[in-house]
């Protein structure tokens, strides 16, 4: 064996060894058929990463109440520490409490416009802040999509062509962002299945994968209504903790009750007083373990 086929089999490339009696010649085939592969291969993962960044639009953001990046010390950025904090216990001691995929986490309502993506965006970004946390946002209300539109960013293939087409890869689907720590999956293109699509054996493998591939990240589901729509329950049996946003003096009692019945099975479900008028509404912010805040 030539000199170069003991390099090259040491390098595990011996297949890409292409036969030609004189061995100068096989060294150059060689180098520039590595050469050749390699850079390909880097080129074309070097392009999917630069068409998979996207840069979030942050005045945008702003301009419409979310948490500021740079002012940490608003009271939004106050409240979402404090609307945080349980939900971090949670997946800390989710051992000890038995929860199972407590790092999913589905953002809930039982009408439209209670502020599920306004909690789910603001949620993400006050975890994203923290040094050690890294979050991914998906947006599952794939009946009427609206994060990749609050956040300014491109729309592009999400939930729902991952879930109809077993080619497309979750890399295919993931957002990096231009703050290191958040990813975001966008919902993708209106199915007429998509019920059928979330409650799928894959939508399931897909939640599995994400809890357990991803245990130190924390996945964020911002969800259709409860009431209006069938894909928030079947959403909330896939997530170890639920949040139920309550528009604070615009939800009706027994509409929540509602919901809360529909919600049962849940492991975790914790509810959030929105809108309201007080100054600090920490207070609204009740949470429990199998079953509802006091
Ligand atoms: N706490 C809040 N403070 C200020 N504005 C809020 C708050 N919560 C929600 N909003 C605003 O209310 C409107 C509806 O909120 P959002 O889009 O988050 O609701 P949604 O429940 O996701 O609605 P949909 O069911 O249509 O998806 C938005 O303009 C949002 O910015
Ligand atoms: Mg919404």
């Amino acid at each position: 064996m030539s000199i170069i086929e003991n390099a090259l089999k040491k390098a595990g490339k011996q297949d890409e060894l292409v036969t030609i009696s004189n061995e100068h010649e096989v060294l150059q085939q060689v180098r520039i058929d590595t050469a050749f592969t390699n850079s390909h291969v880097d080129n074309k993962e070097r392009q999917h990463d630069a068409d998979q960044l996207v840069s979030i639009d942050w005045a945008l953001l702003e301009n419409n109440g979310f948490i500021d990046r740079t002012n940490t010390k608003s009271q939004l950025a106050e409240e979402f520490r404090v609307i945080k904090r349980p939900l971090m216990n949670n997946i800390q001691g989710s051992e000890a409490n038995r929860i199972s995929r407590s790092n999913l986490i589905l953002i809930c309502s039982s009408l439209p416009g209670e502020g599920k993506t306004f909690v789910s965006i603001n949620l993400a970004l006050s975890i994203a802040n923290e040094l050690d946390k890294k979050v991914l946002l998906i947006d599952a209300d794939v009946e009427k999509p609206s994060i990749s539109k609050y956040l300014g960013i491109k729309q592009s293939p999400g939930l729902i062509e991952y879930l109809e087409d077993d080619k497309v890869n979750f890399k295919d689907i993931l957002l990096k962002t231009d703050l290191a720590s958040l990813s975001v999956i966008p919902a993708g293109k209106r199915h007429k299945f998509s019920t059928e699509l979330l409650s799928s054996q894959r939508m399931y493998l897909f939640a599995d994968e994400v809890s357990r591939r991803y245990k130190d990240r924390i996945v964020i589901f911002d969800s259709p209504p409860l009431l209006v729509a069938t894909q928030a329950q079947v959403l909330a049996e896939l997530v170890g903790q639920v949040v139920l946003v309550i528009a604070a003096e615009e939800t009706p009692q027994a509409v929540v009750n509602d919901s809360i019945a529909k919600l049962s099975h849940c492991d975790v479900v914790m509810t959030l007083l929105n809108k309201t008028q007080k100054d600090i509404d920490i207070y609204g912010y009740h949470y429990g373990y199998g079953k509802y805040g006091q």
